[in-house]
């Protein structure tokens, strides 16, 4: 039996939270531990990048695994190109009652309300302080569950404002389902009062600036999104978010069972984006395999976040993805990934 599945058989006798928890724990204590695992090898060739980012490998850790940024230097280790640490809220909070987090495994999916649980932004702010890897970081930042309508914007400036320089880029999330009233900030009057107060943070510390999306979002929102995205000299999205399945529990779910509702949105953005060429889309929801990452690449995206897969694969699915690649290099003679990424005539073939 292979190492993680080892693990992950013993490991789902407990309570997902609680094994998480431990987990993060012993990988914060002990970062090589991540070289028992077959883990993806740094080489250059797997770098993708645009002008203002830049990964080492192609697939990133998801927001809301290492929400504290406890264990950056062990998902390094493991190959990950970039880790988005969050949901940061400006002060602590303990998120919403246990339990919250559950395994839907026939599924391949995850359930989750955990309501952004954070160590809050002062303790993110040290532990990103004292990384000095090669990971390109992410900083998602969310409102406090007690912070009014009229005093969110102004939360964000904040955050933006500690967090974005101890950052590669940063992703403002309005779209949890666990924080009440958040995915209202959606509708483009509401966040456009958080955009006009982060982006004039983004004076004296600019970064690349991405607004994490649900995909129950509809098309109107989209487009209105996507216009502020524009107006406002985004980066772009991180799609997607959780979706609510309300026959299935409280809630967000992730995994396979958000697989075609998150394809569809990222196709339908890649689609309205294709004239913005400083527009970048962060796909995330449910990537499971190399056919789901060659099916995004084919589209025109790049960049890819993973969050249940690695709960139900564990680092093979890197190790897979970077043999794919390989594979493929060798296959058609090319140096590097980015090039595999410019020969569309090659990418209909995989
Ligand atoms: C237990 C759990 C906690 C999460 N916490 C956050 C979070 O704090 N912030 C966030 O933006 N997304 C959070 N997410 C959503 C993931 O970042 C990702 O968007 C979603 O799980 C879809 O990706 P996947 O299908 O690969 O899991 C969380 C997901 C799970 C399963």
């Amino acid at each position: 039996m292979a190492l993680y599945s080892l693990f992950k058989t013993l490991a789902f006798r407990f309570d997902p939270e609680k094994i998480h928890d431990s987990a993060l724990n012993a990988f914060e204590r002990t970062p090589a531990i991540a070289r028992i695992f077959s883990c993806v090898p740094f080489n250059k060739k797997y770098q993708i990048s645009s002008e203002s980012l830049q990964w080492n490998f192609p697939i990133g850790l998801a927001a809301g695994l290492d929400k504290n940024a406890r264990a950056l230097p062990f998902f390094e280790n493991l190959g990950f190109g970039s880790v988005e640490v969050g949901t940061v809220t400006l002060k602590p909070q303990i998120g919403n009652p246990k339990p919250r987090v559950f395994r839907l495994p026939e599924a391949q999916s995850l359930r989750n309300s955990m309501g952004f649980p954070s160590a809050g932004a002062e303790f993110v702010k040290k532990k990103l302080q004292a990384y000095q890897g090669k990971l390109c970081i992410g900083v998602n930042i969310g409102k406090n569950k007690e912070t009014s309508v009229a005093d969110t914007p102004q939360e964000y400036a904040t955050l933006y404002e500690l967090l974005a320089p101890h950052a590669h880029y940063m992703i403002i999330n309005i779209s949890s389902p666990n924080t009440p009233g958040l995915r209202d900030f959606q509708k483009i009057e509401m966040l456009e009062s958080i955009l006009s107060a982060v982006t004039k943070k983004q004076k004296s510390c600019p970064r690349p600036l991405f607004i994490k999306i649900s995909p129950d979002i509809n098309e109107t929102d989209l487009d209105d999104i996507l216009s502020l995205v524009q107006k406002y000299s985004l980066q772009g999205l991180v799609a997607t978010n959780t979706t609510i399945r309300t026959d299935l529990g409280a809630g967000g779910i992730s995994g396979q069972l958000l697989k075609d509702k998150a394809h569809t949105i990222h196709e339908l953005i890649l689609r309205k984006t294709k004239h913005l060429p400083h527009f970048t889309l962060i796909g995330v929801g449910g990537f499971s395999d190399w056919s789901d990452v060659v099916r995004f690449w084919k589209n025109g995206g790049k960049y890819i976040q993973i969050y249940s897969s690695f709960i139900y694969q564990g680092p093979t699915i890197l190790k897979d993805i970077q043999e794919n690649i390989e594979g493929n290099l060798k296959k058609y003679q090319l140096n590097s990934l980015e090039e595999l990424l410019k020969r569309p005539e090659i990418l209909k073939q995989l």
